[in-house]
């Protein structure tokens, strides 16, 4: 039996997996990495803690799967997308805290270059929005702001990356300095149809190109760890931002595959296989994993607030002590008789676009109760996710794709509430497989590809498997109503 382990370093935790060859996990170890917030909309994570803790826990899973590095094949990385770092090629040094995809400290530059109408050239090219979400209005703040960075970067000094850049660096101890297509497609300076950085962009944002890595595809050779890190050197071998791996992990490899992860937001991506498609709904195109030399393609939307409902619950509201209590508590009244909760604490993303929009809570009677509100805040998971879907069907209609069912992962899929409620509002069958650690499991199978284990993809899609199946039990005409309700709601959170 061989070996894979997977990296999983996310925006609240660096996570590692072992899988065996079979994709079943074998052990897993995970530690919190603290988050730092120095003014209001700025996030921050130090680039020490994130190696440090991603290592710690690689060793860890291997010591608890009794396994010596000779065992694994190979490693794959997933991590955070966007998140933004420049560090000293010759000392390996930090020059700054990591910008966290979350930040959004740039959103008057962005602005700007917005107003200057510069929107849809970047559509353009990266098929991307001009959002302070992406990397490179956070990697000029650094070069701008950090003493002396500009200079240095000018001679060729600095080194930029995504946080997958990052781990591999440490990792390979600096000889290698490279990203993955999917990463790359995240930062607002890729040109996703010419595979290569766009000068045009870079005189954009005013970055010089040697503070660039090198673009790799998401299956390929990415250096040996450094022998003294697991006691002999490791193949790195898969690389992908966590979306594009969990899309990946779902076996979602065909135009017209969807999966939703639910996590503290919702990710849902869309495979159109080596076709790019622009949407006219209001979601992104993103360069999906890519596991041989073909570019492969995936239309993208999220919801800012998912699970961090059920935290605000928790938190603000104090209605429940623990999140695991929501469902019960949610379970505990019949329907939420009329109450929706539209968590648009910061906006509204994707298909709304609405920054401005704030949360509210419509239909209010005496009679409503905390149950009445936890169970409409449950729901404004599911309609939100179902929003996205309705947009990304009228996107796959115009491409002649019908999308059949959703593939969903992520910690909230595990409530089943949730997930036929979800299935009830989209009228397809939500789809639950065995491992909802599909994120790792994606990276674990690029690094499977890379590494020369799997041959094809149908040896991983015949490894996905399936734990629940929701199916819609509510009228169609039922579940319009409900939709309107939320539209409705959604109008009166957007109207200031
Ligand atoms: O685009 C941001 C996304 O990659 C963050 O994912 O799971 O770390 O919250 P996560």
């Amino acid at each position: 039996m061989t070996y894979l382990l997977a990296l999983d370093q996310g925006t609240s935790s660096s996570r590692s997996i072992v899988f065996d060859e079979h994709g079943y996990a074998v052990s897993s170890a995970q530690a919190e990495l603290p988050q730092h917030y120095p003014q209001p909309a700025w996030v921050e994570h130090d680039p020490l803690d994130i190696w440090r803790s991603q290592l710690e826990t690689a060793r860890q899973a291997l010591r608890q799967a009794s396994l010596d590095a000779s065992r694994i094949r190979a490693i794959g990385i997933t991590n955070q997308r966007e998140t933004t770092l420049l560090w000293n090629r010759h000392t390996g040094q930090p020059l700054h805290r990591a910008l966290v995809w979350q930040d959004r400290r740039t959103e008057a530059f962005c602005a700007a270059l917005r107003d200057q109408g510069r929107a849809p050239l970047i559509r353009e090219k990266t098929g991307l929005v001009l959002d302070a979400y992406f990397s490179a209005p956070k990697l000029r703040w650094l070069l701008d702001n950090v003493t002396g960075a500009r200079d240095a970067a000018e001679r060729g000094e600095l080194a930029f990356g995504t946080i997958d850049t990052w781990l591999i660096w440490q990792l390979t101890q600096g000889r290698v300095h490279a990203t993955d297509v999917s990463n790359a497609s995240r930062t607002l300076l890729f040109d996703i149809e010419r595979s290569d950085w766009s000068d045009e962009l870079l005189g954009l944002f005013n970055i010089p190109r040697s503070v660039l890595p090198e673009v790799r595809p998401s299956a390929a050779d990415y250096g040996t760890t450094a022998p003294e890190l697991f006691g002999q050197p490791i193949r790195i071998a898969g690389v992908a931002g966590d979306q594009q791996s969990a899309l990946f992990g779902q076996a979602c490899h065909k135009p017209g595959q969807v999966k939703n992860t639910y996590g503290t937001g919702c990710f849902m991506l869309m495979h159109t296989g080596d076709q790019r498609h622009t949407s006219r709904h209001g979601l992104i195109t993103t360069r999906a994993a890519q596991p041989s030399a073909d570019a492969q393609y995936a239309l993208e939307g999220s919801v800012f607030i998912g699970g961090a409902v059920v935290q605000w619950l928790r938190d603000g509201l104090r209605c429940i002590r623990a999140s695991t209590e929501i469902e019960a508590l949610a379970a505990s009244v019949p329907d939420s008789d009329g109450v929706v909760f539209v968590p648009a604490f910061g906006g509204l993303g994707a298909p709304y676009w609405e920054p401005e929009a704030r949360g509210t809570i419509t239909g209010l009677t005496r009679g409503a109760t905390a149950a009445h509100i936890a169970r409409a805040a449950l729901e404004s998971i599911a309609f939100q996710s179902t929003a996205l879907l309705r947009a990304m069907r009228q996107d796959a209609e115009q491409q002649g794709l019908d999308i059949h069912e959703l593939r969903v992962d992520g910690g909230a899929c595990v409530n089943n509430l949730l997930m036929q409620f979800q299935a009830d509002l989209l009228g397809i069958p939500v789809v639950r497989p065995a491992h909802i650690e599909t994120t790792a499991l994606g990276a674990a199978y690029l690094a499977g590809i890379g590494s020369g284990l799997y041959l094809d993809l149908d040896t991983i899609a015949a490894r996905w498997r399936t734990d629940a199946v929701f199916t819609p039990v509510m009228s169609r005409d039922q579940a319009e109503g409900r939709m309107a309700q939320w539209e409705h709601a959604v109008r009166q959170a957007t109207a200031r």
